[in-house]
């Protein structure tokens, strides 16, 4: 492609360290879209013949239909996809494939091709966290009024219902699908093709054209910018970063709730693994996995910010090392959601472990506390000094729970106390008395479940 301009060959590894057909041989379906918008362009322009417009459009589907049969030959020896696909475009077409790359570099053709690819790639994500959004809202519904310890400092806190302990899930995935899709477009706003190699070009080439013709919003308006510039796959890498911590959050809870310490859930034998040596087990690895996922996807993020941030402007080949980081993010982000979909569409609660637990730790306590409060306008804080009272006299007898201490009990600290009190100190009083909004209480988490509904329609 430059033999012009040296007379020995590159040595080998000098091939192996540049060479990235292996890995950008993925963009080839944005590459020639590109190269189509451009020729065309070109040609409307005046710059090329119709005829050769013509041909190149027409090899490029040829091309299209070679990759999708699996009968292109890629070549380490052409570098990267780019020039695979322009050489064979002049081995098929002649002459007129090598007028096509007038007025362009690969760097504004590598920039508009990976930016067309992480713009979809993002979508997509978006898209599958939104099927699993649907899974978990499912999941919320069938289960809106179990009770569950509710958790601070993964300590007994308050009851909690379990359909409102999943669509906290839902609520955090709908931001990210957010983040998601507006990072991807935002960034994406302006096209880079037709900066050239960093300084813009001397061809009266229409930039509107080939911005419009490929979606994007506007053609970039610094060349320097366009083609040195990779902040749309830092704030992808980044999104995705942030969604997937959710989701190794979620996967944490996972592993400890199918512990048989908890016992809260079994996941299906489907995404449950086996030991090889103790029978008896059933291993959550896939959630296990989603955790590790998530680590990676950080450390893309990481390298690929750590790659452009001590680079001068313009392009450097730094700067080609950030498709195989993105991929990798993009493709353990899609496994990763996948995963989860199947454990949450098929996981399955035990209602009483669950129950039990909610009712340990004297969990209860903030309720009683609450009544005095209202009931009796005791302040806050002495009520607070009451309730804690009573804990330690259910401690002391052995009683795990506040609404099985005997009334007389807590008559002993406290005369003014009711049986009226006592009874609202069972976990179902508990959880249907916080019903403030967006509270656990099994009808505001119903209403949530309404609103979701509507949202996903
Ligand atoms: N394969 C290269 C990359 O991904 C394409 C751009 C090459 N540009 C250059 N000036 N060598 O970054």
């Amino acid at each position: 492609m430059w033999g012009g301009r040296f007379a020995a060959q590159p040595a080998s590894a000098m091939q192996a360290i540049n060479a990235s057909i292996d890995v950008d041989k993925r963009l080839w379906r944005e590459d020639i879209e590109g190269s189509k918008a451009h020729a065309a362009m070109l040609a409307a322009q005046g710059i090329i013949t119709a005829e050769d417009n013509a041909a190149i459009q027409a090899g490029l589907d040829q091309i299209a239909a070679e990759i999708v049969e699996g009968t292109f030959q890629f070549s380490a020896e052409l570098e990267d996809i780019h020039l695979n696909i322009e050489a064979r475009l002049t081995e098929r077409i002649g002459e007129a494939g090598k007028r096509l790359h007038t007025g362009r570099s690969r760097n504004d053709q590598v920039a508009t091709d990976f930016k067309l690819w992480t713009m979809r790639a993002s979508r997509e994500a978006a898209d599958g966290l939104r099927v699993l959004q649907k899974a978990l809202l499912k999941q919320a519904e069938a289960h809106a009024e179990w009770v569950m310890p509710g958790f601070t400092h993964l300590q007994t806190a308050q009851p909690i219902t379990l359909g409102h302990h999943l669509l906290a899930y839902v609520t955090m995935l709908e931001r990210d699908r957010v983040r998601i899709i507006g990072g991807a477009l935002e960034a994406a706003w302006e096209c880079p093709l037709g900066a050239a190699a960093l300084a813009g070009t001397s061809y009266r080439i229409d930039r509107e054209a080939t911005a419009h013709a490929l979606g994007f919003h506007a053609p970039a308006g610094n060349s320097l910018d366009a083609v040195g510039s990779r902040d749309f796959a830092l704030a992808a890498l980044s999104n995705l970063s942030i969604a997937i911590t959710h989701l190794s959050r979620l996967a944490e809870e996972i592993v400890l709730w199918t512990s048989p310490q908890f016992g809260f859930a079994r996941l299906s034998d489907a995404w449950s693994t086996g030991s090889s040596i103790m029978p008896q087990k059933r291993n959550p690895d896939a959630a296990e996995l989603v955790r590790a996922k998530a680590a990676r996807i950080g450390a893309d993020f990481a390298a690929l910010n750590a790659i452009v941030q001590k680079l001068p402007l313009a392009y450097a080949k730094d700067l080609q090392e950030d498709k195989a980081l993105t991929f990798s993010a993009f493709d353990n982000f899609a496994l990763s959601v996948t995963a989860m979909i199947g454990m949450i569409e098929t996981m399955r609660f035990n209602r009483e472990t669950m129950r039990a637990a909610a009712a340990k730790g004297y969990s209860t306590a903030t309720d009683l506390a609450d009544w005095l409060v209202r009931e009796l306008r005791v302040p806050f804080r002495e009520a607070h000094e009451i309730t804690g009272r009573i804990v330690r006299v259910a401690e002391d007898a052995g009683v795990a729970e506040l609404a099985h201490l005997p009334l007389s009990e807590f008559q002993a600290v406290d005369p003014r106390i009711t049986e009226a009190a006592r009874a609202l100190l069972t976990v179902e009083k508990s959880v249907e008395s916080r019903d403030s909004y967006g509270g656990t209480a099994p009808q505001r988490v119903r209403e949530q479940i309404e609103r979701w509904k509507e949202t996903f329609k």
